[in-house]
């Protein structure tokens, strides 16, 4: 499973780039607000230090606009995926834009339906967002499953790009689902490091280790 990393925070990328943690980068207007800086200029500089796939947005509503964005979204860098909603004129623009040989990331996806004609339009990459659904007290999982199961039923080559994933446990379960890719804040790739044991082992390695006396360096 690819892992991306969600966020504009250009350090966070950096640091878990160097790790060999980043295999592409995924931004929305949230995440450019939440960054401060210009969409333009952040794009940039993030596509300057990963190589993978980096979603850039389209703000606009209709398909004549988002096609001018995305063009000029993906005039950035050779390395930039539009990411576009999953509404009727996001789909038109998912068709023109791969259509023009652009890589596409359809976004806001919570349903098999909505899925499976993100296929049918293009879609380099299809994201379901698991966090929001279980929001809603349904199962963000499930859906990823059920979207693996179509997409293998016909062979359609558009990635399943998990998003809206909140905790490690998510991360794991995508990939038990067969998720192709998942997206995740930095604090949540880094929480995957962590387990309750791993901690309580090394505390009692390093209270015999004192006991020893001895030193290595
Ligand atoms: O990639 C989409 C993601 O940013 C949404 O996450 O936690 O705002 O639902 P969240």
């Amino acid at each position: 499973m690819k892992f991306f990393v969600d966020t504009a925070d250009v350090a966070a990328i950096a640091e878990l780039n160097d790790l060999g943690m980043v295999d592409g980068v995924t931004t929305n207007p949230s995440l450019i607000l939440k960054s401060g800086r210009d969409i333009i200029e952040v794009t940039k500089e993030i596509c300057s230090i990963v190589s993978g796939p980096v979603s850039a947005e389209v703000v606009a509503l209709t398909s004549d606009e988002m096609i001018a964005e995305g063009r000029k979204l993906a005039a950035i860098a050779p390395n930039i995926a539009v990411k576009v909603p999953l509404t009727w004129d996001g789909l038109k623009t998912c068709k023109v834009l791969s259509g023009e040989g652009f890589m596409v990331n359809v976004t806001l996806c919570f349903s098999v339906n909505q899925a499976i004609l993100a296929a049918k339009a293009g879609a380099t990459f299809i994201s379901p967002f698991v966090g929001r659904l279980d929001d809603i007290n349904l199962d963000g999982m499930e859906l990823i499953g059920d979207i693996r199961q179509v997409y293998d039923n016909y062979a359609f080559k558009t990635q399943i790009l998990a998003a809206s994933i909140r905790s490690a446990n998510h991360v794991s379960q995508c990939a038990l689902m067969g998720a192709d890719v998942m997206t995740a804040p930095p604090n949540v790739i880094k929480a995957m490091a962590s387990h309750v044991l791993t901690d309580k082992g090394l505390d009692q390695f390093m209270k015999d280790w004192a006991k020893t006396g001895q030193k290595i360096l």
